[in-house]
């Protein structure tokens, strides 16, 4: 048991560079809530359920951390700041796992069934980020600050954004396309966005046809051609405007 001790301090001075000393971290309250969990746990699987929720509570009470009795936690699992976690009953947690505040381990279904995800080992989740359903995240990926991930993720692998998209594989970028990262973020997958794009194309074609027609008009007028008709929608005609999707 003080083994065990020893490596979830340990653990701290690896994954916070912030923490300083012993005294110190054992004021972070992602180490209290592993703690509590443990006994929680253990009483869970001695079928004392009444009095392993009234210990995970009481746990989220102190730490504002909520990890349900039944969850399955690895080694090293280490919270950090912590206020708002919330690990649902059916959730498996890896080795090594790092995990900061505000994240969800969700379950998507009310059946009595594997309604929480499970986490691979060496996984790193960002604030906020909530993983949801009966997933699996494979070893090794990073899930981004606020993502929201319901679709299994193989390994190694960073995914972002809502819904979760993966934009590295095995250290090399993803499909480019899948995802604009600037800083107005527009996701040219959207339905609206497509739409507006088949809407554009349209547009594009009417107004090449009415072009032609104004061209032919004016050579059965005798008129002088005008040149200088811009095509509305080309790009180098459009000031100011830059359309990255
Ligand atoms: C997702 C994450 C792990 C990626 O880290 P990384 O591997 O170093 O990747 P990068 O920072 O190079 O980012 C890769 C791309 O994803 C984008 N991105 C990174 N994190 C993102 C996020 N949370 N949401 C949306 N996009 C994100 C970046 O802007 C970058 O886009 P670009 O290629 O167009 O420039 C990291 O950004 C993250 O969110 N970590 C969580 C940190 C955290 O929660 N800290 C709390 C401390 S209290």
């Amino acid at each position: 048991m003080f083994g065990g001790i020893r490596e979830d301090i340990k653990t701290v001075f690896v994954k916070d560079p912030a923490a300083r000393s012993v005294l110190e971290v054992l004021t972070y309250p992602g180490l209290h809530a592993l703690w509590f969990h443990r006994v929680a746990h253990r009483l869970w699987r001695a079928r004392c359920a009444s009095l392993a929720r009234i210990v995970s509570q009481v746990s989220r009470f102190l730490t504002g951390i909520e990890i349900h009795p039944g969850a399955q936690i690895g080694r090293r699992f280490f919270i950090d700041h912590g206020m708002g976690v919330v690990i649902g009953e059916t959730a498996i947690v890896g080795d090594d796992v790092l995990m900061y505040h505000q994240v969800t381990l969700g379950g998507t279904s009310l059946t009595h069934t594997k309604r929480h995800p499970t986490i691979g080992n060496g996984v790193l989740i960002g604030m906020g980020a909530k993983i949801l359903g009966p997933i699996t995240i494979g070893d090794h990926c990073k899930i981004g600050a606020n993502a929201v991930v319901n679709k299994d993720i193989p390994d190694n692998c960073t995914v972002v954004g809502i819904p979760g998209r993966i934009i590295r594989r095995n250290g090399a970028p993803t499909d480019s396309a899948v995802m604009d990262n600037t800083i107005n973020r527009v996701d040219p997958r959207d339905d609206t966005i497509q739409e507006l794009m088949s809407r554009l194309e349209l547009l594009e074609r009417h107004s090449e046809k009415l072009e032609e027609l104004i061209e032919r008009i004016e050579t059965h007028e005798g008129l002088p051609h005008n040149h200088n008709h811009h095509h509305p929608y080309d790009q180098d005609t459009l000031p100011g405007y830059e359309v990255s999707i």
